[in-house]
């Protein structure tokens, strides 16, 4: 995406990400996060590359499911022979709408259960093998309890308690690579997501990548994984280098790549790391790759509507006239300025004892502030009035 500062190829970028939903995954990124001194440049292309690859797994696994019930600590003296009390197992009672059942397990679950901040009256369910401990939500049996909860109500499971069920888990590539700097499980996808979890690590290697990458291919020949492309976004894309942009060349053209959107608003400058010109300071090569999307200065009605959209979501209210006065300036200055008149013509409007703006309150804003082209002409006019 090309055009003029203001254009909203950030804000595009934005919509794209709320389009997509939490299931694709959306990676945004700003050229200049490149440049780290711990890093290399290529390294921090390649995490993001792999941050906006997803993979859907579905596995069906033996759980244990059901509405809790009971959740009874059992404590035992210390072994040790310390103060404290330990917890020798947990107690947990779950409910379907076929039957209960009382399950006595490891401490470490009462561990998950606390983290999963799981309660009484929630359905959740156990992983038989990891026991891994996944809250899906409040029982609908409780649902009326309180209208202000921001809980997911879902209904009491079916079937039995102990039972064989498809889960289906979202992770992208960069979360393997992570979870999995310093294996400790075997080299297969299960046991990959099963790291997820685990605490942090060491590096990740391109040696380390590749093994995912093998691990993943097979698992997606074998149908047990599907690839979820998402998008990764590049914007200020002219401050990447020349360096940067030969590898995302070949970066581009691997089978596991995801849609990159570029956003600049450079016209025809310099190459970074080079003295070479170039449209939007992209290599000509890899601007061949692309498909270039124009963005058109807003006009004074589409103006108007963002304005008043933004005014909304801002609880401040704005009559008429003010609205079309500020899609005015707006066309004549910039959309930037004109949002951000927003908050001082509403303090205005406040101090004067109205909730409504009015146009002449606009106008004093105007007046109090300069856009950026108006003080550029202030300063031309009265050369040395600032160093
Ligand atoms: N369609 C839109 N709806 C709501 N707000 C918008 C829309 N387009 C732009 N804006 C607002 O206008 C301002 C400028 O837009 P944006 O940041 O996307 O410009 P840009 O094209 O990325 O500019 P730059 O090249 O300077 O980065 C932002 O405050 C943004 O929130
Ligand atoms: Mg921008």
């Amino acid at each position: 995406m090309a055009g003029a500062p203001g254009t909203g190829k950030t804000a595009l970028a934005l919509g794209i990400a709320q389009e997509l939903g939490p299931k694709v995954p959306f990676c945004p990124m700003v050229g200049s996060e490149v440049y780290s001194s711990e890093v290399k440049k290529t390294e921090v292309l390649m995490e993001h590359f792999r941050r906006a690859i997803g993979l859907r797994i579905k596995e069906s696994k033996e759980v244990y499911e059901g509405e809790v019930t009971e959740i009874t600590p059992e404590e035992t003296e210390n072994p040790l022979g310390g103060y404290g009390r330990t917890i020798s197992h947990v107690v947990i009672g779950l409910k379907t709408t076929k039957g209960s059942k009382q399950l006595r397990l490891d401490p470490s679950i009462y561990e998950a259960l606390q983290k999963e901040k799981v309660n009484i009256g929630d359905v959740i369910y156990i992983e038989a093998s990891s026991g891994a401990v996944k809250r899906v939500g409040r029982s609908d049996a409780f649902a009326s309890e309180f209208d202000l909860e921001a809980d997911e109500y879902v209904p009491v499971p079916k079937g039995d308690v102990h039972k064989k069920k498809e889960i289906v888990q979202d992770v992208t590539l960069h979360d393997l690579d992570m979870s999995n700097a310093k294996p400790q499980g075997g080299q297969d996808l299960m046991s990959m997501v099963g790291q997820l979890s685990k605490p942090k690590k060491t590096e990740v290697t391109e040696k380390l990548r590749t093994e995912i990458n093998k691990v993943v291919n097979r698992y997606i020949d074998q149908g047990i994984a599907e690839l979820v492309p998402g998008v990764l976004f590049i914007d200020e894309v002219h401050m990447l280098d020349i360096e940067c942009f030969t590898y995302l060349n070949r970066a581009l053209e691997s089978t596991l790549s995801p849609i990159v959107i570029f956003a600049t608003n450079r016209g025809v400058c310099t190459i970074r790391g080079t003295d070479v010109m170039s449209p939007h300071g992209i290599p000509v090569d890899l601007l061949d790759r692309m498909l270039i999307i124009r963005t058109m200065p807003y006009s004074l009605e589409e103006i108007v509507q963002i304005i008043s959209i933004r005014a909304e979501t801002e609880s401040i209210q704005l009559d008429a006239e003010a609205l079309h006065g500020m899609g005015e300036i707006g066309a004549r200055t910039s959309l930037r300025y004109t949002v951000q008149m927003l908050t001082p013509a509403r303090i205005i409007a406040e101090t004067a004892g109205r909730d409504s703006i009015k146009l002449s309150d606009v106008e004093e804003v105007d007046e109090l502030f300069y856009d950026a082209k108006s003080s550029a002409k202030v300063l031309a006019a009265s050369e040395g009035y600032l160093l």
